[in-house]
């Protein structure tokens, strides 16, 4: 055999690794990286035909040759990786453009909606409450008999029940099942649901037989205050109270409180704020009063503790029930409440 056969031909070897080199450079798609790398390192290529040609050198000859050509192979299979994760990227980023939703775009003629001044409202008095150090609790709108009267110690004959003028739902018995008409039975549910000490507020809406006028809606908001613990007096209810009217209206709106009969409560009494409309001087708003009831309060009545299983020598506590679109009323100075349901542009725009 020929010994120049048997040593490595450096010119071709460094033609092999060009052609290669731009074969895999030209590539413009993963297929064609696939095919360039197999042409240039594959079991088929040139560099592998030379690779083999190592069995037929000299021990010497074979190790140095192989060196060369396994520098090659990896300056290669390096180079084609690299081809592979650059269009690999730049293949996602065409994907990524193509799927990309333009979201930005803003039409003159379209407004942004907001939401309803009742659910601002709302979330307003949750976080004046939370500032306050009370947790927020919700019940369901259906509720039962006993939730929202029996338990509330309005038994079945009471002359209070008449004053809800409750909806009833065809539901079970006559008249066991309803949409509450106020917030109160969420207290019993929680008292129910959890161990004192209880500091929480429960909004949510509420509904009764009312013919609308400035100030109702049949479909109304309330938010129920309880707090249950050991030691709770009437100054604590009074005390609470007075923070909240300051921090939701400022200084500018006084309160007071008024006694009142409530079932569930003893002393009981009557929330009111000076009008909002009128700033106190009478309006049709108030009925010409100068003063809006925003809702009712009192000291839990020993009976509530007693149909919950609580000791009332042991427990004390106060509750309130505010109405939130009077509160949204006041705070906004909406002479009619009827507006909150009317979707009327000229009104929902304004919040
Ligand atoms: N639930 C009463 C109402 O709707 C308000 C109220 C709540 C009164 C809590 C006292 C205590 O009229």
């Amino acid at each position: 055999m020929n010994t120049d056969a048997m040593t490595l031909d450096v010119a071709a070897v460094e033609l092999i690794e060009r052609e290669a080199t731009e074969a895999l450079q030209r590539a413009s798609n993963p297929d064609e990286v696939r095919l360039a790398t197999a042409a240039a390192i594959g079991k088929r290529s040139a560099l592998a035909a030379l690779n083999q040609s190592l069995a037929a050198m000299d021990p010497d000859q074979r190790k140095r040759a192989g060196a060369v050509l396994n520098e090659v192979r990896e300056r290669l299979t390096r180079l084609a990786a690299e081809r592979r994760a650059a269009l690999d990227d730049e293949q996602r980023g065409r994907r990524a453009d193509a799927e990309r939703l333009d979201l930005s775009e803003t039409l003159p003629w379209v407004r942004r909606g907001s939401l309803n001044l009742v659910q601002q409202t709302r979330d307003r008095l949750e976080d004046t409450f939370l500032g306050m150090g009370f947790s927020v609790a919700e019940g369901p709108e259906v509720d039962s008999d006993w939730n929202t009267f029996d338990a509330l110690n309005i038994p079945p004959a009471h002359p209070a029940r008449s004053n809800f003028d409750t909806l009833y739902v065809d539901f079970g018995p006559p008249e066991s099942t309803l949409l509450r008409p106020h917030t109160s039975p969420v207290q019993i549910r929680l008292m129910q649901s959890q161990p004192p000490p209880i500091y929480s507020v429960m909004p949510g809406r509420c509904y009764r037989k009312d013919t609308p006028d400035a100030r109702h809606i049949p479909g109304f908001s309330q938010i129920e205050g309880l707090v249950v613990d050991r030691g709770i007096t009437f100054g604590d209810l009074a005390g609470t109270i007075d923070t909240f009217t300051r921090a939701y209206f400022g200084p500018n709106i006084g309160s007071r409180l008024r006694p009142a009969y409530f079932p569930f409560t003893e002393p009981s009494a009557e929330y009111e704020i000076t009008c909002a409309i009128c700033e106190g001087a009478g309006c049709r708003t108030c009925s010409n009063t100068g003063w809006i009831e925003l809702g009712g309060c009192g000291m839990v009545h020993p009976k509530v503790f007693e149909n919950v299983g609580l000791d009332p020598e042991e427990w004390s506590g106060f509750a309130f029930g505010f109405g939130i679109d009077r509160l949204a009323q006041m705070r906004h100075e909406i002479p009619d409440m009827r507006v909150l349901l009317d979707n009327d542009l000229r009104f929902i725009r304004q919040f």
